[in-house]
């Protein structure tokens, strides 16, 4: 297949076109901004078997460029951090909505297959049982909100000009590669510097844990088997609270438990997230790593890698730290 994947260049972007490449023999081209999240370092094992396009998917220009030639376009570029969402949604509202609107209007122009990466957050919070892809549509912040209007438009295409259109919405993802802004690889950052655990709430929050090569290959499997104007879920074979994650990066990474410090609650935090992936196993997927394994990959990959990561925590990120946690933080 020829695909345009935009945002590939970001954390799950990267894994699904490093596997593409290698297990399936994808011509590949990647659209991505490259933002604070992107980085050409996350492509560099397939940099020379990808045309990589630097650019916005809210620009018809450069989407029309970095589309030409291919046959479906699967969609992972968007402002991702709830946290940032809430501080100021004006970037999600840009990205999220109004990019995928002009990716929607490419791939019916030129008749593509088109695939939305999307997000069990659109479904809001469940205190039991788990969500189906016909639950309600229920986000809680903006982030999640504008990754609600994306997936209706989407359907709206399916409905109203026939577009192939399909959606995957995944459950929490960790592993190699993300930035570290979200909880695991923040916390396990912080614990091998022995620097505080800001653990919000009362971090009994629990989260539907999937491990990113699990979800690349979740959605690459909605995309070949699944049926058009078709919500997929793919969710992780486990769940757990953020004081238990918490607890067991601390084991891992051998760090003292003293420095987990309960933090000012986000507002409107979602208490559980949990997805039935029924249907997307029907079509022959299923989750491969279970948490405790894929969670100790992943310290095992943050100690190994800090070339990766060195050149995050000394640049912007340490003032979006700083504005962030600053002052619960300080001693
Ligand atoms: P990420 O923040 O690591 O990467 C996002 C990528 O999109 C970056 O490479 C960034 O440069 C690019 N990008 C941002 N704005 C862009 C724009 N306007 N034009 C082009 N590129 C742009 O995100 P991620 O965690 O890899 O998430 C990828 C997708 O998966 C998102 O759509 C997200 O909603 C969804 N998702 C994420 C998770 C998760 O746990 N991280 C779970 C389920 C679904
Ligand atoms: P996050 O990684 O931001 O993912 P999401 O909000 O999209 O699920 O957060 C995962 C959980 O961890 C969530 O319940 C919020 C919590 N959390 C903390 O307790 N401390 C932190 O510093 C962060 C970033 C998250």
């Amino acid at each position: 297949m020829r695909v345009l994947v935009c945002g590939g260049a970001g954390f799950i972007g990267s894994a699904f076109v490093r596997l593409r490449v290698r297990e399936q023999g994808d011509q590949i081209t990647v659209l991505d901004k490259l933002t604070y999240a992107g980085r050409r370092e996350n492509l560099q094992e397939v940099e020379s078997e990808i045309r990589f396009v630097q650019g916005a998917i809210e620009d018809p220009l450069a989407v029309a460029d970095a589309v030409a030639g291919c046959d479906a376009i699967v969609n992972f570029a968007a402002e991702t951090h709830v946290d940032r969402s809430i501080a100021d949604p004006q970037g999600f509202i840009v990205t999220n909505m109004q990019g995928t609107h002009v990716l929607l209007e490419a791939a019916r122009e030129r008749g593509l297959r088109y695939l939305q990466v999307s997000t069990d957050e659109v479904y809001g919070s469940i205190e039991q049982g788990s969500f189906s892809e016909s639950s309600p549509l229920e986000p809680s912040s903006p982030y999640s909100a504008t990754k609600s209007g994306a997936d209706l438009l989407v359907s709206s295409y399916f409905h109203t000009y026939g577009l192939e259109a399909l959606i995957c919405r995944g459950s929490n993802n960790y592993g190699p590669h993300q930035y570290p802004e979200k909880l695991i690889p923040l916390m396990i950052l912080n614990a091998l510097a022995g620097d505080r655990l800001p653990v919000y709430g009362d971090g009994r929050n629990v989260r539907n844990w999937l491990f990113v090569e699990d979800f690349a290959r979740g959605i690459g499997h909605a995309l070949l088997h699944g049926a058009p104007g078709e919500v997929y879920n793919c969710g992780g074979p486990d769940e757990c609270d953020n004081l238990t994650v918490v607890g067991r990066i601390i084991e891992l990474t051998a760090a003292d438990p003293r420095l987990v410090e309960f933090v000012t609650d986000r507002p409107g935090h979602d208490r559980r997230y949990s997805l039935s992936s029924e249907k997307l196993q029907r079509l022959g997927w299923r989750a491969q790593e279970g948490f405790e394994e894929g969670l100790a990959r992943t310290v095992q990959w943050y100690r190994e890698n800090e070339w990766w990561w060195g050149p995050i925590r000394s640049g912007a990120y340490r003032e979006y730290y700083e504005r962030h946690y600053g002052r619960a933080l300080k001693a």
